[in-house]
């Protein structure tokens, strides 16, 4: 690995115009480089605003590819606490609306991590929550889950368990035939924001409350000999779209289903939390990281380079970057408002947008002796 000297240049002229030698740009064996720095992006509120692109993104991204002082591109990869499609489909997506190629190893959705559990429940029925139609079964079913079912498939199952909606041809086209009165439900798996609340909330109590078999008596003893695993993949109580104002995330969800369960049990039921900012998902993240930083080297990566968080959100992506020891950046363009005083979790730095971002960690990675 060479080192280079770093020659200080005047601020804004550094950026833009002039290559300058940088230092601690690892060259590896097939010749390629690896910036100090590498960068794990929000998407909500950062990248896009619901089906739009943020101007600013493209800029950023121009520059990660190469458009920086630096010479070289600079690695990236994409943390969302969104979800409800397969990766491959969202990388095929995000790489019309973001205008560069995302590869399949650069995208983590709040569900991927699930791919790390799945050989416990491979073989169990599980009910899986979120989404349009029967969408999260197949992402289930693509992960491994063999016996993946959805509410809708109860509701066709039998109508009565939920007499508020009836299917749409669509909804029902997506479910499967089920006889549930011989499923023994071990799981339930909140993937994405559920598209029907009180009917995910029906089933979830029933399957919890007649352990596992829906329809079955209702069992409430505190301490259950094999409890029925319930986990959520997202914390988000709020996320940035296209709407003026934020909307409700699937935390806020959880905490509906939590009230409901209390007080008609006395006690909120235990649940395992995937999501930004848990430490489960950004250690899952460095592992993607280093993966796709080692793919791109044709070999190992001694030396990590720093990595730059970016986020919309103080909740989510600050706490856990700053619990991941990451330099976090707050941009303006999402969940987080000004004026509403200073973020619940504090950023290495504010930005107005993801370019403003990208710009300020690579000047500060120059300036670092
Ligand atoms: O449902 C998605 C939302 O909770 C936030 O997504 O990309 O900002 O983590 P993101
Ligand atoms: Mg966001």
């Amino acid at each position: 690995m060479q080192r280079f000297a770093f020659r200080r240049l005047p601020r804004c002229a550094s950026l833009k115009t002039q290559t300058v030698q940088v230092r601690h740009i690892q060259y590896h064996a097939n010749g390629s480089k690896l910036p100090p720095l590498v960068f794990t992006f929000d998407i909500d509120g950062v990248l896009l605003r619901g089906p739009h692109t943020i101007p600013a993104a493209r800029r950023a991204l121009d520059m990660l590819n190469g458009a920086n002082p630096m010479g070289v591109k600079i690695p990236f990869i994409l943390l969302t606490n969104g979800g409800g499609t397969h990766e491959e489909a969202r990388r095929h997506k995000l790489s019309s609306q973001l205008g560069v190629e995302i590869h399949s190893n650069q995208i983590i959705q709040a569900h991927t991590i699930l791919k790390s559990v799945v050989h416990k429940y491979a073989e169990k029925p599980v009910l899986v929550l979120g989404g349009r139609n029967d969408v999260v079964r197949k992402v289930a079913e693509s992960y491994g889950f063999k016996h993946a079912y959805t509410t809708l498939d109860v509701l066709a199952w039998k109508p009565e368990a939920w007499p508020f909606h009836d299917l749409t041809p669509e909804e029902r086209a997506s479910t499967k035939a089920v006889d549930f009165s011989r499923i023994p439900i071990s799981a339930i798996f909140v993937f994405h924001d559920p598209r029907n609340w009180s009917l995910d909330i029906q089933i979830a109590l029933d399957v919890i409350r007649s352990r596992g078999i829906i329809g079955g008596p209702y069992i409430d003893t505190p301490e259950p000999e094999k409890p029925i695993e319930l986990v959520f993949c997202n914390p988000d109580l709020l996320w940035k779209s296209d709407f003026p104002q934020p909307r409700l995330g699937q935390g806020a969800f959880r905490l509906a289903f939590q009230a409901v369960h209390e007080a008609l049990v006395g006690a909120p039921y235990p649940y395992v939390q995937y999501g930004k900012p848990t430490t489960a998902t950004y250690k899952f993240a460095e592992k993607v990281l280093r993966d796709r930083l080692e793919e791109l080297a044709g070999g190992r990566v001694e030396e990590m380079p720093r990595v730059y968080m970016v986020g919309d959100n103080p909740e989510s992506d600050i706490a856990g970057a700053n619990g991941a020891g990451w330099p976090s950046i707050l941009v303006k363009t999402g969940v987080y408002e000004e004026a509403r005083g200073p973020p619940t979790h504090t950023p290495t730095y504010i930005a107005e947008d993801v370019e403003e971002a990208v710009r300020w960690a690579i000047d500060r990675e120059m300036k670092q002796k």
